[in-house]
């Protein structure tokens, strides 16, 4: 099957190229070039896709004409600005490459004649939160006051419509949670936030230690992905996914770290407060899950600790980026 991955050179499009390439599937790719120090440049990936676009997708005509040119059997949208401090510096760029962006993916999807499904990704960020102490579900009403938030329901609302009225083939949206995993090294993520600090002997500063979140590691993210994409080509199935932790499981950013400390062996004080902060974040976000456990059969195969584990280990790694990120594959699709 032929894949073509918005957004490749990113932390989750690096991935799961590698992901997709190991499963024996063919990999094409449109994105930006990658950000310095990202995992697509160090593992050195380039070489495994048959086409390996740089397109910003905001240029509509650019973008159809190279979906045209791969003509995939498979589109996953990934391609975002996705980090919501820098939805505050560069607003509009946000809503440009978040909403019209996906938009202009969608419709040159458009004309494709091989094209067995498509999968738009957006977040757990694009429900309305109300602090509520039960996980999302997905027919629950969409909202952000942040821009990356905002941006991410509309361009979750645009692509419902979208997909209503011109699909000719399965499409669906999936909204997964937090990710962590070896290679993010994204500004203002905890994760990398935590390599830098730990790796210059410096203690780290938390933005918001008590916010809790569905973090999930990034295998079980992507498996989720590619159970929900099997299922559409399958069974036709669309509509909308959460994927994230198990239920119940419940971790702030302080719990986050602590266990990342823990594994990584620091042991000066684990961490501080930033209080220079000023934007706001939601305190509290779940999701539930319970759509994609019962008719996809889909489950998380590795629980919050794991999780930590396996991305200290990945950070801690004397291998090659890009045999340590194969390894962890390896790993993952040798698990029940
Ligand atoms: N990482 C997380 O915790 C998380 C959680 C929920 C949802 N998501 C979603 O998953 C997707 C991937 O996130 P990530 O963490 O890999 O982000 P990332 O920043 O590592 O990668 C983003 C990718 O999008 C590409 N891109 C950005 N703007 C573009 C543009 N204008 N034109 C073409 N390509 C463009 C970049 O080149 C890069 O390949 C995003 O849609 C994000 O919103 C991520």
């Amino acid at each position: 099957m032929h894949y073509l991955i918005t957004g490749h050179t990113g932390f989750k499009g690096s991935w799961l190229s590698l992901l997709l390439e190991m499963k024996g599937h063919t990999v094409s790719g449109i994105g930006l070039d990658p950000v310095e120090k990202s995992l697509y440049e160090q593992a050195n990936i380039s070489d495994l896709f048959q086409k390996d676009l740089r397109i910003d997708i905001r240029n509509r005509d650019a973008i159809k004409k190279a979906v045209e040119q791969v003509d995939p059997d498979v589109v996953i949208h990934l391609a975002a600005q996705p980090l919501v401090r820098e939805s505050y510096r560069t607003p509009l760029e946000t809503f440009e490459t978040n909403v019209i962006g996906t938009l202009n993916v969608l419709e040159a999807t458009r004309n494709l004649n091989n094209l067995k499904a498509a999968l738009i990704i957006t977040t757990d960020k694009v429900y309305k939160n109300h602090n509520k102490s039960r996980g999302y579900v997905e027919t629950d009403e969409l909202g952000g006051d942040d821009p990356y938030s905002a941006s991410k329901a509309a361009a979750d609302i645009a692509s419902q419509s979208w997909i209503k009225n011109f699909s000719r083939s399965p499409f669906a949206i999936a909204r997964a949670g937090n990710v962590i995993g070896g290679g993010d090294w994204a500004q203002d993520r905890i994760i990398p936030d935590l390599v830098n600090a730990y790796t210059n002997n410096e203690i780290p500063a938390l933005r918001y230690p008590d916010a809790v979140r569905p973090w999930q590691h990034v295998l079980d993210c992507l498996n989720g992905y590619l159970v929900l994409i099997d299922q559409q080509i399958t069974q036709g199935l669309s509509g909308e996914w959460n994927f994230g932790p198990t239920s119940g499981e419940r971790h702030s950013v302080k719990d986050l770290v602590d266990c990342f400390a823990k594994a990584w062996a620091w042991d000066s004080l684990p961490w501080t407060v930033d209080s220079r902060i000023v934007e706001r974040e939601a305190n509290l976000l779940l999701l539930d899950t319970t759509k994609a456990r019962t008719l996809l059969n889909w489950k998380d195969k590795l629980n919050f600790e794991e999780s930590v584990s396996w991305t200290c280990n990945w950070y801690r790694s004397e291998l090659t980026q890009f045999e340590r990120t194969r390894e962890q594959i390896q790993q993952y699709l040798n698990l029940a």
